[in-house]
C-alpha cells in the first residue's frame, strides 16, 4: 500500500479537484481511496451530494480501539462516477478532532496493508496540523500551487521545512502560466513532480457542477493520468487480494453526467 498526500499551503490552488482526478484516473489493477483528511473541513459529500456520514467521523467513532481494513471500507462512500472516498466532516472543528484521533491509525494502517493505495486530501497544511502524522509516513508528498508568486513563495518556503523533515515532497503545479514547470524548478531550485492542466470546466464537473461529457478525454483529467501513471512506478506495489474497493480506473467513464 501506498499512501500519497496532497496539500497546499496557500490560496484555494486545487488540492481537492486533483485529488479527485487523481484517483478517478489511478492506473488499472491497482485499488484506490480518497481520504479526505482536510483540517478545515471536508467537501466532497457536499459537492456530489452525499450524506456526512458514513466517513471519517463515523470511522474515528468505531476505531478507538484500532482499525482494520474491513472498518475502513465500511465507512467509505462511492461518489457517483465509482471513486471509493472517506468522506471529511464538513466542520473544521469536527474534522480537526476526528484527525487528531485518527490520522496515526490511518496512517499506521496504511503503512501495514498491502491491498490498496490511499490519496489523501490533506487540504492547507498550517504549522502543527493533524495531518503532520500523515505526512510522516507518506510514500510521497505533493504541494500543490498555483505557478504565481503569490503562491510560489510561501509553497517554496514550506517545501523546504518539509525537506528538513525529512518528507519527499515535491512541488505539482496547478496550470502553467505565468510560469511553467521548467521555470519554476530551475527559479526556484526546487522538483516539480508535474503540472494539473488549467482546465475550468473539467475542474467545475469534479467540483460537483452537473454538465459535459466524457471527461477522459479532457485537458485535466488526462494530465491526471499521466500523474498517476507516473507515481505508481515510483510506489510500492500492491497485492489485490479480491476484498474491499472496486479497482479504480473506469471513474472517468461516465460520459454525458459530467461527474467523476
Ligand atoms: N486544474 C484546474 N483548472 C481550473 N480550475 C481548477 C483546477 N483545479 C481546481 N480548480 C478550481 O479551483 C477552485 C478550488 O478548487 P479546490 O479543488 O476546491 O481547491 P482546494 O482544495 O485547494 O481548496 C474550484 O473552483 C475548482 O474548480
Ligand atoms: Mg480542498
Amino acid at each position: 500500500m501506498s499512501l500519497v498526500c496532497l496539500c497546499s499551503v496557500h490560496g484555494s490552488p486545487g488540492v481537492t479537484t486533483t485529488a479527485l482526478a487523481l484517483a478517478g484516473a489511478w492506473p488499472e489493477g491497482r485499488r484506490c481511496l480518497l481520504v479526505e483528511a482536510d483540517p478545515f473541513g471536508g467537501v466532497l459529500a457536499a459537492r456530489f451530494g452525499l450524506r456526512d456520514t458514513p466517513g471519517l467521523a463515523s470511522l474515528a467513532a468505531v476505531s478507538r480501539n484500532g482499525l482494520d481494513g474491513d472498518m475502513v471500507w465500511r465507512h467509505a462512500q462511492q461518489l457517483p462516477g465509482g471513486v471509493t472516498v472517506l468522506v471529511g466532516p464538513p466542520s473544521a472543528d469536527q474534522a480537526h478532532a476526528v484527525l487528531r484521533d485518527l490520522a496515526s491509525a490511518l496512517a499506521d494502517w496504511c503503512a501495514g496493508s498491502t491491498e490498496v493505495d490511499v490519496i489523501a486530501d490533506c487540504g492547507r497544511l498550517t504549522p502543527g496540523s493533524s495531518t503532520d502524522v500523515a505526512l510522516q509516513q507518506a510514500d510521497g508528498v505533493l504541494l500543490l500551487t498555483r505557478p504565481t508568486p503569490d503562491q510560489l513563495r510561501p509553497a517554496t518556503y514550506r517545501l523546504t521545512t518539509l525537506g528538513v523533515s525529512g518528507l519527499g515532497a515535491r512541488l505539482l503545479l496547478v496550470g502553467d502560466s505565468p510560469y511553467d514547470a521548467a521555470e519554476v524548478a530551475s527559479g526556484l531550485s526546487v522538483e516539480v513532480a508535474g503540472v494539473m492542466a488549467w482546465d475550468p470546466r473539467t475542474a467545475g464537473a469534479l467540483c460537483g457542477a452537473v454538465g459535459g461529457k466524457d471527461l477522459r478525454r479532457s485537458p485535466l483529467v488526462r494530465s491526471a493520468a499521466s500523474l498517476a501513471q507516473r507515481l505508481a512506478v515510483e510506489l510500492p506495489a500492491v497485492v489485490a487480494d479480491g476484498s474491499g474497493a472496486a479497482p479504480a480506473p473506469s471513474a472517468f467513464e461516465v460520459g454525458g453526467e459530467g461527474r467523476p
